[in-house]
């Protein structure tokens, strides 16, 4: 099969054919996602800081602390905050670190197993999405005040912000001794899995990107939309402020668009990326999602390397292929973050770390 608009076709006409390329194609590719998707997100601060504001000695049976910390940088209206809730394994270091955009405050969830990824040898950060901005159209509070908004049709979205904030867990993380820093993967659900992508996607420290059920204008193919499916009408309907105004036009058309989901994912190569779907999220377009994880593989091979080894015959429910880079799994049920999507991720992160 063959997916559109050309991924390794530069923007000058000519075609990609090997990995000495692809920094000049990934930043065209960021461009156009930037401009006509997303929204163009700030670069990085000089520098974020965390305080620790309380510890939870004994949490997770013991195995973890958990401390709340509150992470601060710089930007042009001044320093900006927002917490974390961090599981820190009590087991000596360096642990890989999974930061997880999440939809609640609370820093237990049905969004995570936190002591099953905890008792695997995992830290992991929690960022509550609406700590860093409102998922609303209220661009006057958070981080969306900080920075100033002179271009609707090219201002960054919330789903950029949120991914942004991810990216400042990482800079803090970092800067603890008993962080992995090959390991570093981002995970989120949904909307939060269109954020983590973006995240992985621009951030080139993050080794594993994981979408959970991100679905439109996350890991589901424009182009191949299937009955049951969001649009791109719909959502600019309910959620334009989650993008930048270029990208409703093409809400009549997604065959216009210069870019489609694949684009996004590719931006991860040569590092890895996971999507996961699930068989009655139709409203994600499952097909659709594994559509991604084939049509941006060739990124991947342009380094020799395989991408996504479950080719683009439809994955029945438990069906899964973590082989290459790019890994994708099926399973049975609604939509949701499972245990039994973290075990396939975790599994992925144990395959391939570095
Ligand atoms: C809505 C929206 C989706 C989104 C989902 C979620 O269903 O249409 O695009 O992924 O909310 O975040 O739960």
């Amino acid at each position: 099969m063959d997916f559109a608009p050309e991924l390794l076709r530069m923007n000058d006409g000519k075609l990609l054919t090997g990995a000495e390329g692809w920094a000049k194609r990934r930043a065209e590719i960021l461009e156009i996602l930037d401009r006509e998707c997303y929204g163009r997100m700030p670069g990085a601060p000089a520098k974020t800081e965390g305080v620790v504001e309380s510890v939870d000695e004994k949490c997770c049976a013991g195995h973890a602390k958990l401390e709340r910390i509150t992470l601060s940088f710089d930007t042009p209206a001044g320093p900006f905050s927002f917490p974390i809730n961090f599981f820190n394994p009590t087991k000596a270091g360096p642990h890989p670190v999974i930061v997880l955009l999440n939809f609640r405050p609370d820093a237990y969830d049905r969004y995570y197993p936190a002591e099953e990824i905890i008792d695997r040898g995992y830290a992991l950060a929690v960022i509550y999405y609406q700590d860093v901005a409102t998922d609303d159209g209220d661009f006057s509070k958070g981080l969306a005040a900080c920075f100033p908004r002179t271009n609707p049709a090219e201002d960054w979205g919330k789903l950029s912000m949120w991914a942004y904030g991810a990216s400042r867990a990482v800079d803090y993380l970092l800067t603890r001794p008993e962080t992995d820093a090959k390991n570093i993967a981002v995970i989120g659900h949904s909307r939060l899995g269109k954020a983590a992508m973006i995240c992985g996607a621009h951030d080139e420290r993050i080794r594993f990107t994981v979408s959970n059920d991100s679905g439109c204008g996350g890991a589901a193919m424009n182009r191949t939309w299937h009955e049951g499916a969001e649009t791109i009408a719909v959502m600019d309907r309910v959620f334009p402020f989650w993008f930048c105004r270029n990208r409703a036009k093409y809400k009549e058309s997604a065959a216009d668009m210069p870019f489609d989901q694949h684009f996004l994912a590719a931006c991860c190569a040569p590092r890895f990326l996971v999507i996961g779907s699930a068989e009655q999220d139709l409203w994600a377009d499952p097909l659709s999602e594994q559509y991604t994880a084939y049509a941006a593989s060739p990124a991947w091979r342009l380094f020799g390397l395989r991408g996504f080894m479950g080719g683009s015959e439809p994955f029945h429910a438990g069906e899964k292929n973590l082989d290459g880079e790019v890994g994708y799994h099926k399973r049975d049920g609604v939509h949701f973050l499972s245990r039994q999507d973290w075990l396939v991720y975790m599994a992925f992160f144990e395959k391939h770390r570095g």
